[in-house]
């Protein structure tokens, strides 16, 4: 057994893979929507090395019924202390070949899992089960080694009741299931390693609706057409994406959109991502998130964070993609868009974390005795796109693309870290020194703020909207501004620029003209609520309730809650409203929201 545990290892599992590792997971479970439990087993095949005697897997909330090896003899375990954050270790002597089968079933509060009442869904009549499993919450329903660094390869048999189907990340082998005596079952095999927070199951009343030759769309039945509308495009901007970045390597790429309480955007589980129905505008406009959970299928899913603090290397690359892939397929005007609106939420949320001396504007974040979740800032994300923007400005695009490519293919179906990451940009593209200095690489990587040599991206498009806020500003009639043609980035814009002193009776003006309490499109109602709390604008406050119990994406419920709490008036708002939405939330938005609401 190795005495030295590696630098980089990854202090949010207990895991010891240089001792013993996972590397494939097959699991046979049944979805108990009353008990709500999945109950089943996972057989682990194990590579372990010479005189290993035991293997480490995580767990959080999972009983443990037995362990086995492949003979059928009981093989010994035992569970440690729970750590709120990381779970309980569970440590099983290894036998002397063959795999391991964890019998087992989780807990009816497992928090990768929501089980949802036939009200939560659109159709009211079936139950619906789901899955989140990054960052480290895939060990509350699976036992295994739950780090983004030990990749495994997967199948699944999962038996659910006879009206539903289930949808995993990764091949279906059954398509309208099987009969099995307690209900129907579906197969599934995942046959490249990935990450385990990339093991993801719905079960529902899902229908599908084919995009393209290898793109389609999950849904319910009542959601699946206007989903299938709306992303019209999803073919297109794969091919885009290969163009960019090479082959696509997962086969299919489908969408599930899922009932509206899924607490992200996105979540780009490999082969279906899964996406919240609110992005559902009507007009295609907030279709860039699926470009960035498509750009995901390199940048996460193909070459992965090794550890949480490496999380900037998924979500830095992923947002640059994204933004190529708009750019190729909706054009630059547009693409520079999303660049300024992501380089404003950038700013606003470094004022969020403190200032720009604040630790979390480091790239590589430290997340010592931390839930990987405060991560996951705005930082990462925009930060870590400025960089690569910088980057690609400095060695010119035509060579930056060709790194990328080989980026993706060098190191495809691997975990890396932020050091692989650096060594490998100096080999291939940042040879000359003078370079990487003029860049600062490792200021931008391991220093807080932002380094002034950021590039700051312009976008004509936006400069009327930024006009008429300003007119509107000092003093200018609602109706008379011209808003005519907007898309919903120019909505979003003139909100954000508009000042934060209006009176009640001015934001009646805005209201009663463009008539945004009432609009559908969620980002444009998120950000007129925002403002609608902090000027205490009194008529809004039924929409302000019906959003926040209509849905559970925390990127929209956490602000609107913390600014209420703000407030001496929003408070006890605050706590009503959270006191009825919360049975409908996921616990990754509860676990945020209870630290808020209180
Ligand atoms: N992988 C993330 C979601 C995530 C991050 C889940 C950290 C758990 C921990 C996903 O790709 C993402 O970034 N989603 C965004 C949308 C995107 C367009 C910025 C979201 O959910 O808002
Ligand atoms: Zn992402």
């Amino acid at each position: 057994m190795t005495e030295t545990i590696p630098a980089d290892r990854d202090i949010h599992s207990y895991a010891r893979p240089w001792d013993a590792r996972v590397t494939h997971v097959a699991l046979d479970l049944t979805a108990d929507f009353a008990a709500k439990t999945l109950a089943g087993s996972a057989v682990l095949d194990v590579q372990h090395a010479a005189g290993a005697k035991e293997i480490v897997l995580d767990t959080k909330g999972l009983t443990i019924e037995r362990v086995t090896g492949a003979d059928g003899a009981a093989l010994k375990f035992v569970l440690g202390t729970a750590d709120p954050i990381l779970g309980r270790p569970l440590t099983v002597e290894l036998p002397a070949t063959g795999a391991i089968t964890v019998a087992y079933r989780t807990s009816p509060d497992a928090a990768a899992l929501q089980w949802l009442a036939p009200a939560q869904t659109a159709g009211k009549s079936h139950p619906y089960l789901y899955s989140q499993g990054q960052a480290i919450l895939t060990r509350t329903w699976i036992p295994t080694q739950d780090s983004p660094g030990i990749r495994q390869t997967y199948d699944a048999r999962i038996t659910v009741p006879r009206e539903l189907r289930a949808v995993m990340s990764a091949e279906p082998l059954t398509a309208d299931g099987e009969d099995a005596p307690n209900g129907r079952a579906f197969r599934f095999r995942m046959t490249h390693a990935i990450p385990p927070y990339l093991i993801a199951i719905a079960v529902g009343d899902l229908a599908f609706r084919s995009l393209g030759p290898r793109t389609g769309v999950y849904a319910e039945p009542a959601v699946v057409g206007g989903a299938a509308s709306e992303f019209a495009d999803l073919e297109s901007m794969v091919t885009a994406a290969e163009a960019l970045l090479g082959p696509y390597l997962w086969g299919r790429y489908d969408v599930l959109v899922l009932p509206p309480s899924f607490p992200f955007g996105g979540m780009e589980n490999p082969m279906v991502t899964f996406a919240t129905p609110t992005i559902l505008a009507g007009d295609k406009s907030l279709v860039s998130l699926l470009a960035h959970e498509l750009a995901h299928s390199w940048s996460g899913n193909l070459v992965t964070n090794a550890t949480w603090s490496d999380f900037w290397l998924n979500e830095g690359f992923t947002t640059y993609v994204e933004r190529r892939i708009m750019e190729a397929v909706y054009g630059k005007a547009r693409a520079d868009v999303f660049r300024v609106l992501g380089w404003r939420d950038l700013a606003t949320e470094i004022d969020r974390l403190g200032g720009m001396q604040s630790k979390d504007t480091v790239l590589h974040v430290d997340l010592k005795g931390r839930d990987p979740d405060d991560g996951a800032t705005q930082v990462p994300y925009e930060k870590g796109a400025a960089l690569l923007g910088l980057i690609e400005q400095a060695v010119g695009r035509d060579k930056f693309d060709v790194y990328l490519k080989d980026y993706f293919k060098r190191h495809e179906f691997q975990s890396i870290t932020t050091a692989q990451f650096l060594a490998d940009i100096r080999v291939h593209l940042l040879t000359d020194k003078s370079v990487e200095a003029k860049i600062r690489l490792e200021d931008w990587i391991f220093q807080p703020a932002i380094p002034v040599n950021a590039v700051q991206p312009k976008a004509p498009q936006l400069t009327a909207a930024g006009e008429q806020a300003a007119a509107f500003a000092r003093g200018a009639g609602a109706s008379t501004l011209r808003t005519k043609d907007w898309s919903t980035q120019e909505w979003l814009y003139f909100l954000q620029e508009l000042p934060s002193t209006l009176p009640a009776d001015r934001l009646a003006a805005l209201d009663e003209a463009f008539g945004f309490s009432e609009r559908r499109n969620a980002e444009v109602l998120f950000e007129w609520l925002r403002m609608a709390i902090r000027r205490h604008y009194q008529p809004a406050m039924p929409a302000l309730e019906r959003f926040l119990l209509s849905q559970g994406r925390r990127k929209f419920v956490r602000p609107l809650f913390e600014d209420l709490m703000k407030t001496d008036w929003g408070k006890a708002e605050a706590k009503r409203i959270y006191a009825a939405a919360r049975p409908g939330y996921h616990a990754v938005t509860t676990q945020t929201l209870d630290a808020i609401v209180k």
